[in-house]
């Protein structure tokens, strides 16, 4: 059966990103992939045109959809909108709307980049981190959160963290079996020593772990896993966290490979349809000056083949050509150590196609 595909280009670098990510997926059709596709507004490009960042129209398309292409979101043309038509809410609707409660992030250290890092090479050397970060619940949904004025007619502003039972459970099953795929050890993250909601978090792990016997799991607080991922990243292998201290985090284990810009991710839901997105952001600085590095959204591609499409083998090629691609010295200019020469998105775009096809 055909996939259905629909793409989001988003905002900022997202369109220039897109198109070189479609070549791959023009190019995997040429060879007889049942792949379909369609295009659809998110962000701020949705509210230019229909005026809400998650419209009805990508509402409909994204749940008929098979999986799910993001670039990015968001613009300084966006920031002075209501929050309810911020381009983030796009992205928050969307998770929320199709339940995509698992978000994959892997940490990789990709060797030819090792001197793009700014950490010694003998700390990142090998590095290979999959965080998995909760998605839908936390303190970015939690109720009730607002505005008020308090009894001595101050503003206050408030925020929900929260977490019931079986939303800890749907994730840590995910990160457990993750675990059994790697190498069987698990760092579930917490803040157990302040918070509730890290109590119930961390009771719901332990009580996990007696179906998978086979894993090791440690816990650690979010302070010290901050502390741990810049002073000994290998020791982890799979993290699980919440929300918001998996947004921290990744952000942060995303710096220790040297760039952002080669970073996917992937947000599932229960049946692994899932959207598949680059983890850096919109960069409005440097849109449609083809600087943009295409090679996180190409790999979101092969993360979509793997989990979505079942398909191994389509993913495991991407990926070798995206480090034959750096082997071989191309570079736009995020990874471009000095007096590097730098190409462009579109050259970065056909270097890889040429390797996927043995050029
Ligand atoms: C991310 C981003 C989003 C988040 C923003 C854009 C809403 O930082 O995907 O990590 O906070 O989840
Ligand atoms: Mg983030």
């Amino acid at each position: 059966m055909s996939k259905n595909i629909l793409i989001l280009p988003g905002d900022g670098i997202g369109p220039e990103i897109m198109a070189e990510a479609v070549k791959v997926l023009e190019l995997l059709k040429a060879e007889g992939e049942a792949l379909n596709w369609s295009f659809g507004l998110l962000g701020g490009a949705a509210v230019d045109a229909e005026g809400h960042p998650y419209p009805q129209s990508t509402q409909t398309a994204a749940r008929a959809a098979d999986a799910i292409l993001m670039g990015a979101v968001g613009g300084p043309k966006y920031d002075d909108l209501p929050r309810e038509l911020r381009p983030e809410r796009g992205i928050l609707g969307i998770r929320k709307d199709l339940a995509l409660f698992a978000n994959l992030r892997p940490a990789l250290a990709y060797e030819a980049l090792a001197a793009a890092s700014s950490f010694k090479p003998e700390i990142i050397a090998g590095l290979d981190i999959l965080i998995l970060r909760e998605l839908t619940g936390d303190i970015y949904f939690g109720q009730p959160r607002g505005r008020r004025t308090n009894a001595d007619g101050e503003d206050e502003g408030f925020d929900t963290m929260h977490y019931a039972r079986s939303e800890i459970e749907r994730i840590g099953h995910v990160a457990f079996q993750a675990a059994q795929k790697r190498s069987k050890r698990l760092c579930s993250v917490d803040k157990e020593n302040v918070l509730d909601t890290s109590r119930l978090w961390r009771e719901v792990m332990i009580g996990l772990s007696s179906q998978y016997p086979d894993v090791e799991l440690t816990h650690m607080y979010v302070d010290n896993a901050a502390m741990q991922l810049v002073k000994r990243p290998k020791q982890f292998d799979v993290m699980v966290t919440g929300n918001i201290f998996g947004d921290i985090l990744s952000d942060e284990a995303s710096m220790l490979g040297g760039s952002i810009g080669m970073l996917p991710s992937a947000s599932l839901d229960v049946n692994n349809k899932g959207l598949y997105e680059p983890i850096h952001g919109s960069a409005p600085d440097i849109m449609g000056q083809n600087k943009a590095n295409p090679l996180a959204t190409v790999l979101s591609v092969a993360m979509m083949f793997k989990y979505s499409f079942d398909r191994p083998d389509v993913s495991g090629r991407i990926e070798a050509a995206v480090k034959a691609v750096l082997q071989a010295g191309h570079r736009t200019g995020d990874i471009a150590m000095p007096g590097e020469q730098v190409i462009g998105t579109r050259e970065m775009g056909a270097a890889f196609l040429a390797a996927m096809t043995g050029g």
